[in-house]
């Protein structure tokens, strides 16, 4: 039922839900002093007063910018869910880094630059066709997702109760967790699409702050940009690059399903993955959002069954053709009013799936990103579709298609609208749950201006 319940609820009900997941904090922000002050600076290195690296220059500690801009949409309530002004209900002031410092206590620089100054600039690392990695190269790849799924997230912890509840009973236990990196990455984007917890069974599910509006293209960036920088660091190799799928085939076959790759079906169960395959062995998170609402929790990261494919079966469904690309990449509005999943004539929209892709109204059918996660049940529900380790080489090429528009068009700044988007999409709305908070805007980039670009054509006018 996972795949029909995606494309009831975004093509019928027209709002509700889409994949994600991942942890939000560092483990050393996560202490009772931290979260009753709110604040998250942590020292760089030994030296105690060395906050945010303010000793070597790096950065200090802040007040936290959250956009204050009106926002439309179906979300009407305020100040009734932890995401709003984010991460302001968590922390107040965390380290601003200067220069192409980054990270929650400057020690790490900005995607894009490198060196003990990041100074310099990073040699873009290329992201191919996984269909043309060689054996090694695709030994590579599946084998660092393997090892995230099995390795703790060295730096961050998942928070397992929403913001009211977050230091527990006693007011003295924060209700965080450990979870592997691959999990962490998959907590992330359920985070983004959970729904308000409003009391017992009185979930508010108009809201999405990764999907339907504009901010469906930076924040899938950025997910993905942490993924690969986790797993660069995992396998110790700083060139290392997410492949992406092309899916524009138009064929009705899952040819990324194959025990060479993700796995194919098993055969006396084709909703299993195949027994020769090392991704027959992952458990899934973040699944059970009805019994999370009814409980009035998080997704605390334990594992809830096998990864399962081909849920629904669907007839004749065919993958989009590289002619819906071209269609996509003519597009020159990047979106438009309502910045919602009834805009038309918007690249984003288009490129999400919501409209044909030549960006007319569909309100009946999936097109490009949402036809391929509906495509033989695979990931097919938001909140946990990134249990799937497809969800990595779909939105890499869906974040291609993104660059090569960005190249051809190359928008200004109020491409991007400053308010009036759904809440989480204006331009200036720190992505949520990403900390330290980063901006929409930030993303809105070339890939080479983030160290990273692709290996591929695409279809010209
Ligand atoms: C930040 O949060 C702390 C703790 O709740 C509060 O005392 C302080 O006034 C807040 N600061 C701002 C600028 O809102
Ligand atoms: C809460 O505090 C009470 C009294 O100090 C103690 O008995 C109880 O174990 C504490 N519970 C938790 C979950 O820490
Ligand atoms: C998470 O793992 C770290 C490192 O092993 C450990 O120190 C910490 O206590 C763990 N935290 C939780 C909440 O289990
Ligand atoms: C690092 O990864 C790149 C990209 O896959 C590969 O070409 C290179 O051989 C790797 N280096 C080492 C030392 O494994
Ligand atoms: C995907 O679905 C199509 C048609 O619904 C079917 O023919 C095909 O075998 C399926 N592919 C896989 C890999 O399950
Ligand atoms: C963690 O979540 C699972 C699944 O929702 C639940 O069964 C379990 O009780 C939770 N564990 C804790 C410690 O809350
Ligand atoms: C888009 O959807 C919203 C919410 O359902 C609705 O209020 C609005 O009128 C729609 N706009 C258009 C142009 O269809």
């Amino acid at each position: 039922m996972g795949s029909l319940q995606w494309g009831l609820l975004l093509s019928c009900l027209g709002y509700g839900i889409l994949p994600g997941v991942w942890a939000q904090f560092p483990r050393v922000c996560m202490t009772v002093g931290s979260l009753v002050n709110k604040e998250c600076c942590p020292s760089l290195g030994a030296e105690l007063a060395n906050i945010c690296g303010s000793q070597e220059g790096r950065g200090q500690c802040t007040e936290v910018q959250a956009d204050t801009r009106p926002w439309s949409g179906p979300y009407l309530l305020r100040n009734q869910d932890d995401r709003e002004q984010w991460p302001r209900k968590f922390f107040n002031r965390t380290c601003k880094c200067t220069g192409h410092f980054a990270g929650y206590n400057c020690a790490e620089c900005k995607f894009g630059w490198t060196g003990p100054n990041c100074d310099q600039k990073k040699t873009p690392v290329v992201r191919k066709d996984i269909h043309s990695l060689t054996s090694q190269e695709r030994e590579q790849f599946l084998g660092a997702l393997d090892l995230a799924k099995k390795t703790p997230h060295p730096d961050y912890v998942i928070t397992t109760q929403h913001w009211l509840g977050l230091l527990g009973p006693n007011g003295t236990q924060p209700q965080i967790a450990n979870c592997s990196i691959y999990d962490f990455f998959v907590w992330l984007h359920y985070y983004s699409v959970r729904d308000t917890l409003l009391g017992p069974g009185r979930p508010y599910k108009a809201i999405d702050f990764s999907h339907q509006g504009p901010a469906f293209v930076t924040w899938h960036r950025y997910h993905l940009l942490w993924l690969e920088r986790d797993l660069q660091r995992l396998i110790g190799n700083e060139s290392f690059a997410l492949p992406y799928w092309n899916f524009g085939t138009g064929k009705n076959e899952c040819d990324v399903c194959t025990d060479q790759l993700f796995g194919a079906a098993r055969p006396e169960d084709p909703t299993l993955i195949s027994q020769n395959s090392r991704f027959s062995s992952w458990e899934i998170v973040c699944d059970s959002l009805d019994d999370y609402n009814r409980r009035v929790t998080l997704c605390n990261g334990t594992y809830e069954g096998s990864l399962r494919r081909n849920r629904v079966g669907r007839n004749n469904e065919k993958l989009p053709t590289l002619k819906n690309i071209q269609d996509c990449l003519s597009l020159q509005k990047f979106d438009n009013p309502p910045f919602f999943q009834n805009s038309t004539f918007s690249f984003r929209n288009a490129l999400e799936g919501f409209d044909r892709a030549d960006g007319t109204l569909d309100s009946q059918m999936m097109n490009l990103h949402n036809l391929v996660h509906s495509f033989n049940g695979t990931n097919a529900l938001p909140h946990s579709a990134a249990n799937d380790p497809i969800f990595v080489v779909l939105h890499s090429f869906t974040d291609a298609i993104f660059d090569e528009w960005m190249k051809r068009f190359k928008p200004p700044a109020d491409a991007w609208p400053e308010e009036l988007a759904p809440i989480g999409h204006n331009r200036m709305y720190n992505m949520v749950p990403f900390f330290p908070p980063v901006t929409n805007e930030e993303l809105f980039l070339n890939t080479d201006q983030l160290g990273y670009r692709y290996a591929v054509h695409l279809p010209g006018n």
